[in-house]
């Protein structure tokens, strides 16, 4: 059997879609126009392309970007008062701060200091706080992405047993809370886990966000179950270029190994062109909610095409 491939980059294409046409919504009725600031410090190459296409997409759906760029050696206190001020801005209706951040600023620190409203990343305490408790909460692009994909292709997932793999804050663990508010029956593995390949072979849905090259083997995978793989991994080019996400400086692959994997699994995403793609329109999703969130009204339903 080969697995069915869930496309991320079409489903995130018809989302952000979705979002132009109700940002239209929102400007002739209400005369808004949501923004989003994504503050970047320091040049790591992939958070310059991450911003880069973000800010595209924003442009792409009618919403204002504010990206903020800052020298690597910005001081603590200079990012503190850029969040300040784009906390008060009310132009600003969500802001997002680029991780991972240069070694000398206070992560933790500056994430406190955005406000929980216009948090889009899901990141704040608050946030993260309020998703743990089962309430309204932002929550986090990626593993709202990963949701989003899992019910599209499952329908209904209550009952199933989901292994997450990766126990990061940006990741698996508020992954792991909203699998199992949609009420499955969840285990976070990480880097001491014992047993890992049998653990992932019991999972319905199994999960990597681990960040290691084709770690998850086929036989790991339990015979029609759905794998759904967050890594994004640069490995050097063997061979020539084949595909779009090739070039000089390697190619992305997945954390599973995926012509193993796609022989056992019943359902897949691809790497590149699954999750990475619902990340940026969960974004904006989120930048929608929280925009009429601050207005004090509801989301615009969606008017067609
Ligand atoms: N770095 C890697 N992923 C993310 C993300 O989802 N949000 C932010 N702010 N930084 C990231």
């Amino acid at each position: 059997m080969t697995a069915r491939i869930i496309d991320g980059k079409a489903f995130a294409e018809r989302l952000c879609g979705r979002v132009k046409r109700q940002v239209a919504v929102l400007k002739e009725r209400h005369g808004i126009t949501p923004g989003l600031a994504a503050v970047m410090v320091g040049d790591d190459p992939a958070s310059l392309i991450y911003v880069r296409n973000k800010e595209r997409r924003i442009a792409e759906v009618g919403m204002n970007s504010a990206g903020r760029q800052l020298g690597a050696d910005t001081p603590q206190a200079e990012v503190l008062e850029l969040v300040a001020g784009l906390n008060r801005d009310p132009a600003v209706n969500g802001i997002l701060i680029q991780l991972p951040l240069p070694g000398h600023l206070d992560s933790e620190a500056l994430i406190d200091a955005v406000d929980p409203a216009k948090d889009v990343d899901g990141f704040h305490p608050l946030n993260v706080g309020l998703l743990a408790n089962t309430r309204t909460a932002m929550v986090p692009c990626t593993p709202r992405g990963c949701m989003m994909l899992l019910k599209d292709a499952l329908g209904e997932i209550g009952g199933m047993t989901a292994v997450v793999v990766g126990r990061s804050n940006i990741v698996g663990k508020p992954l792991a809370r909203l699998l199992l508010a949609a009420d499955c029956t969840v285990t976070v593995a990480h880097s001491k886990t014992r047993e890992l390949a049998a653990l992932c072979r019991s999972a319905d849905i199994l999960i990597s966000a681990v960040g290691r090259a084709g770690m998850v083997r086929g036989d790991w995978i339990k015979p029609g179950a759905t794998v759904i793989d967050i890594g994004i991994n640069r490995i050097e080019q063997e061979g020539g270029p084949e595909g779009s996400s090739e070039g000089s400086k390697g190619r992305l692959v997945g954390d599973v190994a995926f012509d193993e994997a796609v022989e056992v699994a019943g359902a897949i995403t691809p790497v590149p062109g699954g999750v990475g793609p619902m990340t940026i329109a969960c974004l904006l999703d989120n930048t929608l909610m929280a925009t009429c969130r601050q207005a004090g009204i509801e989301v615009p339903a969606d008017p067609g095409n």
